[in-house]
């Protein structure tokens, strides 16, 4: 059977209190309505279709990759949020199974979505919706229900009640309404055209359709739903930490059974991208967001944060903040490293104390170890750095390139003024201001002369006293 998503985004979101709409606000560097996505395509669906309105220019961007989207231009109710994506080209002669997602629900699990859309299609119910169990249920839709119970043991909801609408009996009720659902297309495009606004809102409820539905004869199934988290809905920017927090332990928990170990959990943040390999050590205060990978052995942290960066297996990345770098197997970086994008530490190389490295790659086995910034170097295998080195990259209009060959050493307090080449098997004297080009094999030094003058503090003292 074919299956669709509908994401409904066209809401403002007053109670984040926020220039952005909801949708586009963050967990884990992945904005809210992404989740939802993400989560729908993992459960098999290929078709989605978002409905947007609210500053939607800030969400087009962010939702025209994963399907069509669909424009609701004045929000007057969920029911006609999911007629405009009825309406659009990928759904407009659908039948399958719909399902409905609020995009401000980001902690959805895909087997729940699967779950759902598998008990619709075996029961043939013309609808399923996700219900959970709320000791607080106010605020939410309140599921009506009647007797006998279909086959299978699912529920059978008569209609959904507003907060706004609810008698004092049904406001009593604490099964509630997730805004999970899924239909069947063809009877849900049908009792659409039948949903009207007489209620205490004056918007078209996509909730009056259960009791459309059901009037007609059609069943409406309740799946009840174990964790209320997965339907948690990001209101406010409390709930927004809220659901950030639930991520974060999901994810963490899913790392830890996968073989890593977290000497703190509640202070490591992953990001839904980043993969790791069995035996990786995670420390306090370590942020991986985007697409960074960590080799098996490597131990990263304390206080590091790691973006669209790959380390290899082995490596000790301690107090570092790396951007688009690589970092092979067995290197070293920190404490108080940074890489910046295109930095690229080969197997065993080491970047150390208060260490800047932009664009640029380190030879197998070479040392930058402390007080240095590398911009634009091309540097080999076994060259030593020595501390306070500094390639002078920018002379204000354009970028110059430095290349250093293997196994060279360079002594402290160097400027390395590019564009300039130093061949292998070098030493550059520390203290040197190098603006010449040095071949393999040679010594430059480049630093004023020391004078030594004898007996200096004796004769000043005689000319001081006159
Ligand atoms: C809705 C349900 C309620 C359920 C709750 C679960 C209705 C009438 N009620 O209430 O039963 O318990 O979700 O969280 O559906 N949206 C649009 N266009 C609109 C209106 C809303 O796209 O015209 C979007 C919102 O951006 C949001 C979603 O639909 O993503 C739900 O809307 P919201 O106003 O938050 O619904 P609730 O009042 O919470
Ligand atoms: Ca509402």
């Amino acid at each position: 059977m074919d299956r669709a998503a509908i994401i409904l985004a066209a809401g403002a979101g007053t109670r984040m209190k926020s220039e952005r709409p909801k949708v586009v606000h963050e967990i884990l560097k992945k904005p809210l309505v992404l989740w939802v996505a993400d989560a729908a395509k993992e459960a098999g669906i290929r078709q989605i279709v978002s409905v947007v309105g609210h500053k939607r220019e800030q969400v087009i961007p962010l939702v025209e990759g994963i399907g069509d989207v669909a424009i609701q231009e004045h929000q007057a109710g969920t029911a006609d949020a999911v007629m405009a994506a009825m309406h659009s080209d990928s759904l407009e002669d659908f039948s399958g199974s719909v399902i409905i997602f609020s995009g401000d629900c980001p902690l959805i699990r895909p087997e729940t979505i699967a779950y759902m859309m598998e008990v619709r299609e075996r029961e043939d119910a013309a609808c399923c919706v996700l219900t959970m169990e709320m000791d607080d249920p106010f605020g939410y839709g309140r599921i009506v229900k009647d007797q006998p119970e279909y086959p299978g043991g699912f529920g059978r909801i008569v209609r959904i009640v507003e907060q706004k609408d609810g008698t004092p009996e049904e406001l009593a009720i604490t099964e509630c309404n997730s805004g999970f659902y899924c239909f069947d297309a063809k009877l849900l495009a049908d009792a659409l055209g039948k949903v009207g606004s007489q209620n205490a809102q004056g918007e078209y409820y996509l909730t009056d359709v259960m009791a459309i539905l059901d009037g007609q004869g059609y069943r409406c199934l309740a799946i009840p739903c174990d964790d209320p988290m997965e339907c948690l809905g990001v209101n406010s920017r409390v709930q927004l930490a809220e659901a950030t927090s639930a991520m974060q332990t999901r994810i963490n928990r899913h790392w830890m059974e996968s073989g890593v170990t977290m000497m703190a959990p509640e202070t490591v943040w992953i990001g839904p991208d980043v993969v790791l390999d069995q035996d990786v050590e995670l420390l306090p205060m370590t942020m991986l967001f985007g697409n960074t990978s960590i080799g098996s052995g490597s131990v990263i942290g304390p206080n590091s944060r790691l973006t669209d960066t790959r380390v290899g297996n082995g490596c000790t990345v301690d107090e570092t903040v790396a951007i688009g770098a690589v970092i092979d197997d067995g290197a070293e970086c920190g404490p108080r490293a940074y890489l910046r994008p295109e930095a690229h530490l080969c197997e065993g190389a080491k970047a150390g104390t208060h260490v800047e490295i932009k664009k640029s790659t380190v030879g197998r086995g070479s040392k930058v170890p402390h007080l240095s910034y590398v911009g634009d170097a091309e540097i080999g295998e076994g060259v030593n750095l020595g501390a306070g080195t500094i390639t002078c990259n920018y002379d204000g209009y354009k970028k110059h390139k430095t290349s250093i060959g293997d196994n060279t050493f360079i002594g402290s307090d160097t400027m390395l003024v590019a564009p300039v080449s130093i061949g292998a098997d070098a030493v550059v004297g520390a203290g040197s201001v190098i603006t010449k080009d040095i071949p393999d094999g040679a010594l430059a030094v480049a630093r004023a002369r020391e004078r030594v003058i004898d007996d200096w503090a004796s004769k000043r003292k005689i000319s001081k006293e006159g």
